[in-house]
């Protein structure tokens, strides 16, 4: 018996991994975390498939269903929004898996951050903008952040940085990042990336709360930040250069032509 954590992608069933879905197509129980992955996701899973949502247990009952897997001698799909490794509350499951002496894999699915990029069609590193993101959130009732990581202080970097979990303290967060962005960095909110209902807001850091509802954001939101999401010409990477050679590309030589006589 083994445990998956299978990362579901954003929410579009199709941003799945192939792992991932040949996974839940094989497996005799499904955990999913049901406030953040859709149910259009479980078209993966086997008919006869025992099903749970993972947003009403607590980690004691969620441990019973493992326990109770294991004694059937059943795999079991635990499924987690975007990346298991983000912001999935892997570890302490782990814990309780190690303790049971269940074996668990990971397989790893696009994050909510990677999503949200892609649907404003944003390139998070530019050369000569930026060439670091910073995943981040602000602290919440269930986890709070590291001092030394407050947004006032990641902010010093100028980064690209993708907040997560921003929805209900916007206000907040555009304080603390005008510390040290320019008003007029650019700001996008994704809410719901890849699910039917998407929205977008695009602005800067000067607009953002002038021109949003705060309550719309509320939920599943990724708020990107940094001059790397503005449109204007950055300078080019040399990687495509056709100066630049590695080992993939060396620099071709005319050829000779061989002109017939
Ligand atoms: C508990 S975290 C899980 C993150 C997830 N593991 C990932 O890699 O995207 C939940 C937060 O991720 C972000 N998120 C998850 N799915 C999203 C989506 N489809 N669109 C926008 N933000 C999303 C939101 O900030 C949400 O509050």
């Amino acid at each position: 018996m083994k445990v998956y954590f299978i990362g579901a992608g954003p929410g579009a069933a199709d941003l799945i991994t192939l792992r991932g879905a040949k996974l839940l197509g094989s497996v005799g129980m499904v955990m999913y975390a049901g406030s953040l992955v859709p149910t259009d996701m479980l078209q993966h899973c086997r008919g006869d498939a025992e099903i749970f949502d993972t947003a009403a247990l607590d980690l004691e009952q969620q441990e019973a269903c493992y326990r109770r897997a294991q004694l059937a001698d059943c795999n079991v799909a635990r499924l987690h929004s975007g990346d298991p490794a983000i912001y999935g509350a892997t570890a302490e499951q782990m814990r309780r898996l190690d303790a049971l002496g269940i074996e668990y894999e990971v397989v790893p699915g696009v994050s909510s951050f990677s999503a949200a990029a892609a649907s404003v069609n944003a390139e998070l590193t530019k050369p000569a903008v930026s060439q670091t993101v910073i995943l981040t959130r602000v602290s919440g009732r269930a986890s709070a952040v590291p001092e030394a990581e407050a947004i006032a202080k990641l902010a010093e970097h100028q980064a690209t940085m993708c907040i997560f979990l921003s929805g209900p303290h916007l206000k907040k967060i555009v304080a603390d990042l005008r510390l040290h962005y320019p008003a007029e960095t650019p700001v996008t909110l994704v809410y719901r990336a890849t699910w039917p209902e998407q929205r977008i807001y695009q602005g800067t850091l000067a607009t953002v709360l002038k021109q949003t509802k705060r309550t719309e954001w509320n939920l599943t939101t990724m708020m990107l930040v940094g001059a790397a999401l503005g449109k204007e010409l950055s300078l080019e990477s040399s990687l495509y250069s056709k100066d630049y050679t590695h080992i993939f590309r060396v620099v071709k030589k005319a050829k000779k032509v061989k002109v017939a006589a």
